[in-house]
């Protein structure tokens, strides 16, 4: 489909300007669609325009989609926040740290819920998100990385919780996943020591489901989508919801939930 097309469909990532200003590209070819950071020189830095940009992609996406893909542009997957952010000078329309204190705690505990919002969706039951992950997935790009159901990397893929060694939490959705991944004690190491998890402790410690040489990443993508494809829309989206839903849920509840589901798929292909 055509780029400009699905970029209407992105709200602000429609226009070149705007996209320019988020960094963020946005392409839908029938069941897939795919957000590209596209900021390669600031190593795909984020910022409050990019999480909007993100947000406006989940409250537009067309029903027909299946998969999500997310990756970056260039050596990097993402540098995490855009360090001018800690300037006085911040982004430019975007302010900085230093003015966002001006506006209150619950008026910044709402600008954080936004930009949370731009994560969140990627683990709506209907689709299945992918994080295609090459060279450093910082920070914030550690979190959109974690904040897609399968992260697919290249070898030379390193991952670095660095807001603790900044003064700053993990605060764009990151923690849950990461704890459910990696357990509460890994979890804590790598957060609390800021250190770097390359290709194959990711691998080992389930954050990663496959390491790819970097030549590889777009097929190895690709050859995940395809297999996603070949299973039944609504039995997927039902099937995630259940696997979500699991380690909340005692067995018997868990028992229960999969009879619901599973009558209403008979329904549908019987009734
Ligand atoms: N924000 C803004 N600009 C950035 C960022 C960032 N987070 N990261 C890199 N850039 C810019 C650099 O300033 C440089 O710009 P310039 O060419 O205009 O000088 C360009 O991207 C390339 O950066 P290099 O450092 O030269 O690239 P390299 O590949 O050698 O290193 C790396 C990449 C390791 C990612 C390094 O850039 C880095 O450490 N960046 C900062 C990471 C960081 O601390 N992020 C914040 C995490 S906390 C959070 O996300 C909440």
């Amino acid at each position: 489909m055509a780029e400009a097309q699905a970029r209407q469909r992105g709200g602000n990532a429609g226009d070149g300007s705007a996209a320019a200003e988020d960094g963020v590209r946005y392409e839908v070819d029938g069941e897939i669609a795919t957000i590209t950071l596209a900021r390669p020189d600031k190593r795909n830095a984020q910022t409050f325009a990019t999480w909007s940009a993100l947000a406006r992609i989940g409250e537009s996406l067309p029903e027909q989609v299946r998969v999500v893909v997310v990756k970056g542009e260039g050596p990097s997957f993402s540098a995490g926040i855009d360090l001018r952010m800690f300037t006085p000078e911040g982004v430019p329309g975007q302010g900085s740290f230093s003015t966002a204190v001006k506006i209150g705690d619950a008026g910044f505990e709402q600008r954080i819920r936004q930009a949370q919002a731009g994560f969140l969706w990627l683990r709506r039951p209907e689709i299945v998100s992918i994080a295609a992950v090459q060279g450093h997935a910082i920070g914030a790009g550690f979190q959109l990385a974690l904040s897609c159901d399968l992260r697919i990397v290249a070898e030379d893929v390193a991952f670095c919780m660095k807001e603790p060694a900044l003064g700053l939490v993990p605060d764009l959705t990151g923690t849950k996943p990461l704890v459910d991944l990696v357990g509460l004690a890994k979890a804590i190491d790598i957060c609390l020591t800021a250190r770097t998890v390359h290709a194959d402790e990711a691998m080992r410690i389930g954050l990663a489901e496959q390491v790819v040489a970097r030549g590889d990443l777009e097929q190895a993508v690709q050859d995940k989508i395809a297999q996603l494809l070949s299973t039944n829309r609504d039995a997927a989206a039902a099937t995630k919801r259940l696997l979500q839903g699991a380690s909340h849920r005692t067995l018997e509840e868990q028992s229960v939930a999969e009879g619901i589901e599973q009558a209403a798929r008979i329904k549908a292909l019987f009734g």
